[in-house]
């Protein structure tokens, strides 16, 4: 992981951010430095939706006005980090526990730009354990369904999302078909969101200084 990296994938973000926009921000370490790029051009935009308290307070701290979704509509743009990218720009999130607000923010928006640092970028999704969020009562219920179709559920022990609700973070989990995976993940009762962004991947991944596609 490289901060350089992700400085850089930020400020190239700014390159898709228009007059007048309200922007959808995502929440992590990257989007930490596009906040920081959106700050010195604040006069140019309309404001933020924020996909998390974190996000809210640091736009909020830099001056940026934050709407609620509800008030909104469709944004036009939405950047955000990834914990892992495939080259089809499906992605894993959530590493940052704010999965659920992320991934309704890129379901409304009609650009998702996601921001990465080289070492994000995998062949095979799931190296990185995938972040499942699940209300607190089915943890163990979903726990047991994960363990069946393969997978080790770890619990972040200690770690309540902005929605109130926990995180499984699974591990060895084969995901050779990420939309599929989505889809069943998706059936479990119990699970709020799964950090699998592959039935909306990215629409443009910029990485560090180098490509972008
Ligand atoms: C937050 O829940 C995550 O989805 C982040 O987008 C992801 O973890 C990337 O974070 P970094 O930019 O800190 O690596």
């Amino acid at each position: 992981m490289s901060d350089a990296g992700k400085k850089a994938a930020a400020k190239r973000a700014m390159d898709y951010v228009e007059d007048g926009m309200i922007v959808g921000v995502g929440t992590g370490s990257t989007v930490a430095f596009f906040i920081d790029a959106l700050a010195e051009q604040k006069h140019r935009i309309e404001g933020a939706v924020s996909s998390s308290e974190r996000s809210t307070a640091a736009l909020k701290a830099a001056g940026i006005p934050v709407f609620d979704l509800n008030h909104t509509g469709d944004l036009a743009l939405y950047v955000d980090g990834a914990d892992e990218c495939d080259a089809h720009k499906r992605l894993i999130k959530g590493g940052g526990a704010a999965l659920t607000r992320e991934k309704i923010i890129a379901a409304a928006s009609k650009k998702f730009v996601c921001v990465v640092d080289p070492s994000k970028l995998v062949s095979v999704l799931g190296k990185f354990p995938l972040p499942i969020e699940v209300v607190p009562m089915a943890r163990s219920y979903v726990g047991r369904q994960l363990v069946k179709l393969g997978g080790q559920p770890a619990w972040r022990e200690g770690v309540t999302t902005d929605n109130g609700n926990w995180v499984l973070d699974v591990h060895n989990l084969q995901i050779v078909d990420p939309v599929g995976l989505e889809t069943e993940l998706n059936q479990i009762s119990g699970v709020v969101t799964v950090g699998l962004f592959a039935r909306r991947p990215a629409d443009v991944v910029i990485v560090g200084d180098q490509k972008v596609f």
